[in-house]
């Protein structure tokens, strides 16, 4: 490990996160034996580094296993606000689950920023934490009654909140709720400091290794692709979609959206605050230090993955925002993020499945994963040291509530199947040979549809199209540079190595001679 967490001196950077590359995170090895510990935690993301710093603290063996780098996936490309007001949900949340579920919402996602205000404080961790309101705003008529219910709902649930018709940004809007008092962050400053806590109590962190399979029947045992096991008595999945779904059938019963982030300097001052919009398309604002100077980090434009449109103009139109509202003086930075969303929108935490006591899982932040992230490490702690937690119940994966569950199992599941047939159907007679450098496209030879990128020194990299979790056709994202598949949200880099679940074999790669002979030899394709 390397132990210089020293902030790298670099700006600016287009498509990536300034959490990312304003920190020189510590680098750890691959696992290269078996071992045996207390507890495995699979993703070193908010959850899988807070639930291994606190077993750690409490004296377990704990090892983490990261497949890539620690908080290179959502973690590291979050708008990192900390924070209660997810949007439009607690309206919802009552009616769907009643009152009590619904201010238990409330109450683990309060829970989980006071922890992470206590950590700050008790580690004496730097990281540009600041209070601040949270404002969910509506423009328009239809979004200003549904805030009318909303704020309702905040007060049935004791929720301290204000209704007001104008924010200190230039949007006209029709009304505002402001939850008071929510913070943000720069996640990675915090969660680097958790990192060198785990190792100082004795953890063990590998990254590189990713965890292909588990054995439940006799020790609950990780197996890597290295082809090394983690023997322990229980294993926490806590990779953004779980790399091990057991029976608990978490693709259908989840959606991948993306959305998009720029940071960027303005010409009016930002007024303070963290500000979403309740219409569509999302809006979301709040303001960020980087090196000294105010910036402002503006996001939205969500979509589901693999079924946006050129993913340069998600980016585009957060720069149009920004320049309207606030007027951009400079772009500096611009990524995006991968969310999972379950049926009833509330995360799935806790027992993979009710037969299996000692495999946990953690998905489905929505876009809430700083305070929903750490709300589940903190359960799935007390779940390990056979605790009691009155969120259990609320957060148990194994739940169904007829309402909404149902309706949008079928939805999203419908929208699979069309996508399954629909991506078969669509064939494209684009030349490889005739991309630009730094493009990618879909191409058919002999009626099979293939994908081909070339890469920023000219060079071709062929894949299948077909994603390896159950054969949807994948897409080109043009931002990113991947191969993203519009069912459940599998991800795939250029040369369709795994980027992101559930997926977990690579695309099958083709030689650019052998698909070049092939393309001679076709009559059209
Ligand atoms: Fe399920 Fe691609 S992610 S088919």
């Amino acid at each position: 490990m390397t132990d210089n967490n020293r902030t790298k001196e670099k700006l600016p950077d287009y498509t990536t996160s300034y959490w990312t590359k304003s920190i020189t995170l510590p680098e750890f090895p691959k696992l290269e034996k078996d071992i045996h510990v207390d507890a495995v935690i699979v993703g070193g993301g908010i959850t899988g580094i807070t639930a291994a710093y606190l077993l750690a603290n409490k004296g377990l063996k704990v090892a983490l296993l990261e497949a890539d780098k620690l908080l290179n996936g959502t973690s590291g490309h979050t708008t990192a606000k900390i924070t209660a007001q997810h949007h439009l949900i607690y309206d919802e949340l009552i009616t769907n689950m009643g009152k009590s579920k619904a201010r238990l919402y409330y109450e683990a996602n309060m829970t989980a920023m006071n922890f992470i205000i206590k950590t700050i404080d008790q580690l004496q961790i730097e990281c540009d934490f600041s209070k601040q309101d949270a404002w969910l705003y509506a423009t328009t008529e239809d979004y200003a009654i549904k805030l009318e219910q909303e704020a309702k709902a905040y007060e049935a649930l004791g929720i301290k909140s204000s209704l007001v018709d104008e924010i200190p940004l230039d949007i006209k809007v029709k009304n505002a709720l402001i939850m008071k008092n929510q913070a943000q962050f720069h996640p990675l400053k915090y969660l680097t400091t958790l990192v060198n806590q785990i190792i100082k109590e004795g953890g063990q962190i590998f990254e590189q290794t990713t965890a292909v399979d588990v054995e439940t029947r006799n020790q609950p045992t990780v197996f890597t692709r290295g082809d090394f096991h983690v023997t322990a008595d229980y294993i926490l999945a806590c990779t953004h979609f779980p790399f091990y779904e057991g029976l608990g059938l978490y693709s259908t019963r989840m959606k991948a959206d993306r959305s998009y982030i720029i940071a960027a300097k303005t010409n009016s001052k930002f007024p303070g605050g963290m500000y979403i919009s309740a219409d569509q398309p999302t809006r979301s604002l709040r303001s960020v230090m980087i090196n000294g100077e105010e910036m402002v980090l503006i996001g939205g434009e969500s979509h589901k993955t693999g079924q946006g449109i050129d993913t340069s103009k998600h980016y585009q139109a957060l720069e149009v925002f920004g320049e309207h509202v606030l007027g951009l003086e400079a772009v500096y930075y611009k990524w995006s993020a991968q969310d999972l969303t379950t049926l009833d929108k509330v995360p799935y935490v806790g027992k993979i499945t009710s037969g299996q006591e000692k495999i946990l899982i953690a998905s489905g932040y929505r876009k809430w994963g700083m305070s929903n992230g750490t709300a589940a490490a903190l359960l799935l702690t007390d779940i390990v040291l056979g605790r009691k937690n009155n969120l259990a119940d609320l957060y148990t994966p194994s739940r169904f509530y007829a309402r909404p569950s149902l309706k949008n199992f079928l939805i999203e599941n419908a929208n699979v199947a069309e996508h399954l047939i629909k991506g078969k159907l669509q064939l494209c007679n684009k030349d490889p040979n005739t991309l630009a450098n730094d493009e990618g496209s879909v191409f058919s030879i002999k009626g099979e549809r293939k994908g081909a990128y070339k890469d920023k020194n000219g060079k071709l990299h062929i894949v299948d199209t077909t994603c390896t979790h159950i054969g949807c056709e994948v897409e080109w994202n043009s931002g990113e540079r991947s191969w993203d598949c519009p069912c459940h949200g599998s991800r795939f880099s250029y040369t369709g190595e795994v980027l992101e679940g559930p997926a977990e074999k690579p695309l099958q790669k083709y030689d650019y001679k052998m698909i070049d002979n092939l393309i001679s030899d076709d009559s059209g394709y």
